[in-house]
């Protein structure tokens, strides 16, 4: 096959993601080594971390990525597990100036609406009077630019810190804002972790009462370190009424549970479908399962948000739905979650 070159196996292996990121491994310069004798490929991949599954998950992706393309070669694919590089300067969560109060924003599963409710909730925040940041926690996860409209660029100030974007009242920044595709693989597999607790502090974020932190999906590395270096007041978590959902919500909460910080309740998302058509409500994905996660946990059930065609929407055309649609049934939820995210953290 002479198509099998160093260029096409790293072409290859693009498709290949970190888990819980949307950025691939080969950006993420985990790539060591690729050899190529004759049809067989040796690739060797490096990886920080401290759970194995991400490793075999990265490599069973990676063989299964190059699998038609070494065809009836020999492929071997040899993940090296490092541990992650220790926390620099401060050991143990620190806190970030002139910022009253830090919230996650987190769930173990992607795509049950961490970022719709990261987003509402720090809107809602502002519209209440808090002076309200909120930062997209993910390296390369453009939602936070994307809910939010918008495509500039920060700028620095003179202390080279990052200028935060200004949207509806509330200051965003955004890790994707700094990395683009075409960049360098600045972050080397070790670095990604020293490079999250380092980005925060590197935002001018100025006075704000709540910061709201939007983490990617998982309780990973990325997730941990963010938990043990920042000094938060407190975490929400997200699920859907899924069984699925819930399990995975069950390992964010016993994340936040291991360093010691209090969750201050549940959100419920796509809780209910309301039909416009009948004005029923149909229970989609099923019921309950956010309460009896809370009384599980013995947090409070923060909300429940209804599914609404209107809440993609506004996310997708980037003005959340507290802002775009106050009437709504689902920006009411909103409202009343950022109330309780209040009075727990006055
Ligand atoms: N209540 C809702 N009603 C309708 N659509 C919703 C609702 N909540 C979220 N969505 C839509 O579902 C999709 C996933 O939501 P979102 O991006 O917030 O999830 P996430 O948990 O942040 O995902 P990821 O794990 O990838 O970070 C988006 O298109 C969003 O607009
Ligand atoms: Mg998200």
């Amino acid at each position: 096959m002479s198509s099998i070159n160093q260029e096409s196996i790293r072409e290859a292996l693009k498709v290949v993601k970190y888990p819980g990121f949307s950025r691939d491994i080969v950006s993420f310069g985990l790539v060591r080594e690729i050899s190529i004798n004759g049809t067989d490929v040796d690739v060797q991949l490096v990886v920080s971390t401290t759970e194995n599954a991400v490793a075999k998950t990265i490599r069973d992706e990676a063989i299964q990525a190059l699998k038609g393309l070494v065809g009836t070669g020999r492929l071997n694919v040899k993940v090296d597990v490092q541990a992650p590089a220790a926390p620099t300067g401060n050991v143990g969560p620190a806190r970030i100036e002139g910022v009253r109060h830090i919230i996650a924003v987190g769930s173990g599963k992607g795509g049950v609406g961490k970022s719709t409710v990261a987003a509402n909730l720090a809107l809602a925040l502002a519209q209440s009077g808090a002076k309200t940041g909120l930062c997209d926690c993910d390296i390369y996860g453009p939602s936070v630019a994307i809910m939010f409209g918008g495509n500039e660029r920060p700028t620095a100030d003179d202390e080279n810190r990052i200028i935060p974007i200004e949207r509806y009242g509330v200051s965003l920044m955004s890790m994707g804002f700094l990395l683009d595709d075409g960049s360098p693989a600045v972050l080397r597999g070790p670095m990604v972790t020293r490079y999250t607790q380092q980005f925060l502090r590197q935002v001018a974020w100025g006075n704000l009462d709540y910061l709201v932190l939007d983490l990617p999906p998982g309780t990973g590395d990325i997730q941990l370190t963010i938990v043990q270096t920042v000094a938060l007041s407190g975490a929400v978590i997200v699920t859907t009424p899924q069984e699925v959902a819930l399990i995975d919500a069950r390992k964010a909460s016993a994340m936040f549970a291991k360093t010691n910080v209090p969750v201050l309740g549940i959100v419920e998302n796509m809780s209910y479908f309301l039909c416009p058509g009948d004005g029923k409500r149909y229970d989609i994905f099923g019921t309950g399962g956010g309460a009896r996660e809370a009384a599980r946990l013995e947090v409070p059930l923060l909300g429940e948000v209804p599914i609404e065609p209107l809440v993609r929407e506004a996310g997708d055309t980037g003005r959340p739905a507290v802002a775009a649609h106050p009437q709504s049934a689902a920006a009411g939820v909103f409202e009343s979650i950022a109330q309780k995210v209040r009075q727990a953290l006055p």
